[in-house]
């Protein structure tokens, strides 16, 4: 299972992107608004360059005919970006447009301020957006079905929620296991990102269960890396190296 850190602050992005443990990302509007972050094109394209891997970034509007106009736009912002879409009738008709279009290689990364200093190079940017289309995330995803009917629409990724899910009482890891099981059964290649995830059990639990990718605050990253015994192990081999004169 891979795992995305769901922030948009860059400060958190650059310490993960250094312990080489995360592959993408994913923002919302709440997150860019969190991070103090109102340039939305900016910040995705440097969470972009840091990263070099999926960036999920959500469309704002709410009729299938204006997300689908503003999903091209953003798609042109770098061959990473991957347009979050909410699960509604109109979401899944914007989803559906969306896997049959293409994003123009010729205007890609317009704009971007690190396009020099990126590892990406121009060609390779206008292939990847030629091989790959328009990839979305089907998001706000709460009940299986969601998830099915995003996959069958032609989203690239699903996300169910599993924290909000469990705050009203429901076992939130049950979406995932269940889409997991029936996009298996299907053949569906929609990817389970597991999202709102709220502690490392969750992140566990949604590796064991098949989700594809867990996408992780920063904060519970930091908690996944802790382990009491590892800080105790740590200090008695340095404490005993001192003994014998290290
Ligand atoms: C996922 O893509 C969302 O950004 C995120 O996981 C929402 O989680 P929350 O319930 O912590 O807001």
């Amino acid at each position: 299972m891979e795992i995305y850190l769901d922030t948009a602050n860059i400060e958190e992005i650059r310490k993960a992107v250094k312990m080489g443990v995360i592959s993408g990302v994913t923002t919302n509007p709440s997150l860019m608004m969190r991070a103090g972050q109102g340039d939305y094109r900016r910040v995705t394209q440097e969470i972009c360059y840091l990263v070099q891997g999926p960036i999920s970034a959500e469309v704002v509007s709410t009729r299938a005919a204006e997300m689908v106009r503003e999903a091209k736009k953003i798609a042109q912002w770098s061959p990473y970006v991957v347009i979050k879409v909410p699960v509604t009738a109109d979401g899944l008709e914007a989803i559906s447009i969306l896997a049959q279009s293409e994003a123009d290689p010729d205007k890609i990364c317009q704009g971007c301020k690190w396009v020099d200093e990126c590892p990406l190079d121009r060609d390779i940017a206008c292939d990847l957006t030629l091989m790959q289309g328009i990839s979305t995330n089907a998001t706000l995803v709460f009940s299986t079905n969601q998830a099915v009917l995003a996959a069958r629409a032609g989203a690239s990724y699903v996300s169910p929620f599993v924290g909000r899910l469990d705050d009203i009482g429901h076992e939130g890891m049950d979406v995932v296991a269940e889409a997991a099981e029936i996009f298996i059964n299907y053949g569906l290649d929609t990817q389970i990102i597991a999202a709102s995830i709220r502690h490392p059990l969750h992140v566990t639990q949604a590796a064991l269960l098949g989700a594809d990718i867990a996408t992780v605050p920063y904060g519970v990253l930091e908690k996944m890396i802790r382990h009491p015994l590892t800080d105790l192990g740590i200090e008695r081999f340095l404490a005993d190296w001192k003994k014998v004169g290290g």
